[in-house]
Order: C-alpha cells, then structure tokens, then sequence
C-alpha cells in the first residue's frame, strides 16, 4: 500500500503514521521528521533546511524532491509506504508521480486528515515531542509521567521550535497556499479519502485503518 497522509499542521499526521506502523508495518516517511534530525546532526541539508522551518517556509522543492526519491528506493519501500508531509506542492507531487512511474509503481491512496484551522493553532502550541524517538505529546492531556522524559524510550521531550503562534500562524498560511491545491490534485485523480480529522485518536485511526485495509494489494 502506497499512501499519502495530507492534511495541515497540526492535523495529526504523525500521530496517525504511527499508529499505522505499529498496525502495519509500513515505513513511515516524514520529510519534517527527516529535515529535523539532520538540522540537529549539524549536516550541510539540515543548515539550509532550518532557515525555512523556523519561518514556517517550505524548503525548496528541488531539496525535497532529492530526499524522497532517494528515501522511497530503499529496499524498505518496496511493499508499500506512508508518506507524511510530502507532497506538499504540485511540482512535488508531479516530481513523485514521475517517481513512482519510473520505479513500476503507483499511489493507492491519499488521505487528507481533515481539521478546521481553529483547532490546529491550540494543538500545535501544545504539542511536545521526544527528540530521540520523535514520540508525539501534547500538555492538553497526553504527556509523559514525566513532563520531561519519553515514556518510551527515555529521550528528552522538548517543544518544536516551530510551535510557536508566530510560526504555527505561517505554516498555516503556507499550507493554505501551497498544499491546499493538492486536495484537488488527488481527487480529480480518484485517490482521495477525506477523514474528519476532528475527533479522538481512536476514531480517526478507524477510518485511516478502513482505507489502508481497502487499499491494500491482494
Ligand atoms: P512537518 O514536520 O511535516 O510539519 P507539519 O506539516 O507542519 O505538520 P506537523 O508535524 O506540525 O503536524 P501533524 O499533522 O504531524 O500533527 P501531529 O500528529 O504532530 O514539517 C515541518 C517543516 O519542515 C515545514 O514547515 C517545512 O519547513 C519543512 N518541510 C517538511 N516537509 C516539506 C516538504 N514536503 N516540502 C517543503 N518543506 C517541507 O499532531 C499535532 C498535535 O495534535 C500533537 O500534540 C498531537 O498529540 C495532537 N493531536 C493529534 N491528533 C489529535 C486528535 N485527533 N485530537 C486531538 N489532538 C490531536
Ligand atoms: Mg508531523
Ligand atoms: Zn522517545
């Protein structure tokens, strides 16, 4: 299964994927979660990529488009994979059409987490993440036993340095702009499932689970 998690920040991408992972073990492939470790590992991509992040600004597609294609030939892939965070304008998901073509494959599926933006400034400002695992928390009643320390895995959990109103105000703006359109992309291709992201957990992963199950290749 082939899948794409759209949705704006906030909308609960990750916190699908990794629900997803754990129910079906396909790879998780988060260009923010592959930007943030390599801003903090000091490498060349992650110098360029925090100037955008911490504006809330996308990278350039043509650094982004390089990451993925890369990312989707490992051997992991091959039997399907989530993309979350990418495509996030036409350019890349033409750039991941051609991809996907040329490796003999295709999407199955692309579902929008769909959240009205009143919601997603509260969520985000109140997300926390553990640095090592990339654990997803929120201080709104999902947090660690200590507020400091991931349940999982011991790491430090910290706030995003794009949590902020300032940012979190941008990143919005920028998905409405530039993301927004790909709505329309994958429905006039018949591939999109829209969730109502507006609800628990639980819930979402219901339906997030009945696409993947009626997706999957026989
Ligand atoms: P990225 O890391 O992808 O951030 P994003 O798209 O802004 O999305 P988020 O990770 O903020 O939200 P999410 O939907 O994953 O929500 P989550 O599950 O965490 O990108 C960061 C930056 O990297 C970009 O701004 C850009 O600069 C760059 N970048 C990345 N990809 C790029 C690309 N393709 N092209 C160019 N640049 C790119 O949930 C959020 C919070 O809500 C959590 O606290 C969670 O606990 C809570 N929550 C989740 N679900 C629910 C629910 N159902 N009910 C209540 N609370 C919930
Ligand atoms: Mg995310
Ligand atoms: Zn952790």
């Amino acid at each position: 299964m082939n899948v794409i998690l759209l949705g704006a920040p906030g909308a609960g991408k990750g916190t699908q994927a990794a629900k997803m992972v754990q129910t079906f073990g396909l790879p998780h492939i988060s260009t923010g979660d592959i930007f943030r470790k390599a801003v903090a590992d000091g490498t060349p991509l992650g110098l360029e990529a925090k100037r955008y992040m911490d504006a809330g600004d996308l990278v350039p597609d043509e650094v982004t488009i390089g990451i993925v294609k890369e990312r989707l030939a490992q051997p992991d892939c091959a039997e399907g994979f989530i993309l979350d965070g990418f495509p996030r304008t036409v350019p890349q998901a033409d750039a991941l059409n051609a991809a996907l073509t040329s490796m003999g494959t295709a999407l199955d599926a692309v579902i929008l987490v769909d959240v009205p933006r009143e919601a997603l400034v509260e969520r985000l400002t109140a997300r926390r993440q553990c640095r090592a695992c990339g654990k997803i928390y929120n201080v709104m009643g999902d947090m660690p036993a200590d507020a400091a320390v991931c349940d999982e895995c011991g790491g430090e959990v910290y706030q995003r340095a794009d949590d902020t109103v300032e940012t979190v105000t941008n990143r919005l703006d920028v998905y409405d702009r530039n993301t927004m359109p790909l709505v329309e992309y994958y429905r006039e291709r018949g591939l999109l499932k829209a969730v109502d992201g507006a609800r628990d957990v639980d819930a979402v992963f219901e339906d997030v689970a009945a696409v993947v199950r009626g997706g999957q290749r026989g």
